[in-house]
């Protein structure tokens, strides 16, 4: 019998991944990471979120490593990977839909406003807001169209918006202005009204989101701040928003996170602060992709969503 072992929502989350790899792939092992008497060399697989550097690397008989989430920046962060094995996203249709909704309803609220209403309920107030702007005049710009981002455009579409995107390599998708690289990112600044990071934790996007890409946006533009929080310069957001350049924004992330209690964006009147939610799955939906993903590979099929070690994401 195949053993996965598991270290995702700590040793409390047993209860549920066992209920759903039991109900999907009842002829796996599931064992919890920290379980005393596990032996490393009879692991075959690993669903994993940030594992203790150089532990993965001791699972000599591991065969694959499934990440519990789409970006796998907490797995590869450890220096002792072993890079042979294939590492697979949690890019499943169950997340991008899900960061498809979160998306569509952080561009509403700086739409229509959400905040302003929010503290205007809290304090009994009746503020008759007149959001200037329907959807159809706003131009959302996504940074990173790749599963997430592909997604969040069909959605936001659906709704309205016009949808552009700036990826590494050009996009053909009717409809979306595509802008690539480091050359074409003025231009697809220029253009866009609500601003949403969806790109992957790696070198080239520590940082990214700072005065001078924010300066480059419409003014009175928004951000939805989804990607990974090693992205974004806090303090060039609140920069930002201080002095009108950016009239809202939607941070689902943050480095460190939690974000600490005392950081003003927590007050602040027109930021919405959330913890990290924006795409999480159920676990059952999770196992039944990782056993679905297992049940191919090992009838010889090739495993979905790899990490690419080359590319970083
Ligand atoms: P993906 O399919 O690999 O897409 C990544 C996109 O980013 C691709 O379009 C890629 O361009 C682009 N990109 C990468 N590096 C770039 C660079 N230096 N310059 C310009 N574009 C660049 O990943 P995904 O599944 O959509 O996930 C994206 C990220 O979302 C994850 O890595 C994670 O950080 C974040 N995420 C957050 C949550 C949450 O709950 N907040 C949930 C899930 C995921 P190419 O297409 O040209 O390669
Ligand atoms: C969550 O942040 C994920 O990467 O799935």
């Amino acid at each position: 019998m195949a053993v996965l072992v598991v270290k995702s929502g700590g040793e409390a989350a047993m209860a549920d991944w066992r209920e759903g790899f039991a109900a999907c792939a009842p002829g796996l092992e599931v064992r919890w990471w920290g379980e005393a008497g596990l032996r490393a060399e009879d692991v075959d697989y690993a669903l994993v979120w940030d594992p203790e550097p150089g532990r993965l690397a001791a699972m000599t008989n591991l065969r694959a490593v499934f990440g519990s989430g789409a970006g796998v920046d907490g797995i590869v962060a450890d220096p002792l990977y072993p890079r042979h094995v294939p590492l697979v996203r949690m890019s499943i249709p169950a997340a991008t839909e899900r960061m498809g909704e979160f998306v569509c309803w952080a561009a509403l609220s700086l739409l229509k406003d959400a905040r302003r209403m929010a503290i205007a309920q809290a304090e009994r107030r009746w503020d008759e807001v007149e959001p200037p702007y329907r959807a159809s005049q706003r131009t959302v710009g996504i940074m990173g169209l790749g599963n997430m981002g592909s997604a969040a455009t069909r959605m936001l579409r659906g709704i309205g918006f016009p949808v552009i995107g700036w990826s590494r390599g050009r996009k053909d998708v009717p409809g979306v202005g595509s802008y690539a690289g480091p050359g074409e990112m003025a231009a697809f600044l220029a253009r866009t009204d609500i601003l949403v990071c969806l790109l992957p934790a790696t070198a080239e996007t520590r940082g990214i989101i700072n005065s001078a890409t924010l300066g480059g946006l419409r003014r009175g533009a928004g951000y939805i701040g989804v990607g990974r929080g090693m992205q974004q310069r806090l303090d060039d957001i609140l920069a930002a928003l201080e002095d009108g350049q950016l009239s809202g924004a939607v941070l689902d992330v943050f480095e460190p996170e939690p974000l600490p209690p005392g950081h003003p964006l927590w007050g602040h009147p027109r930021t919405i602060v959330t913890a990290h939610v924006a795409s999480l799955p159920s676990r059952a939906e999770r196992a039944a992709a990782v056993a679905a993903a297992i049940a191919g590979f090992e009838r010889g099929e090739g495993l979905p969503n790899l990490f690419d070690h080359e590319r970083g994401y």
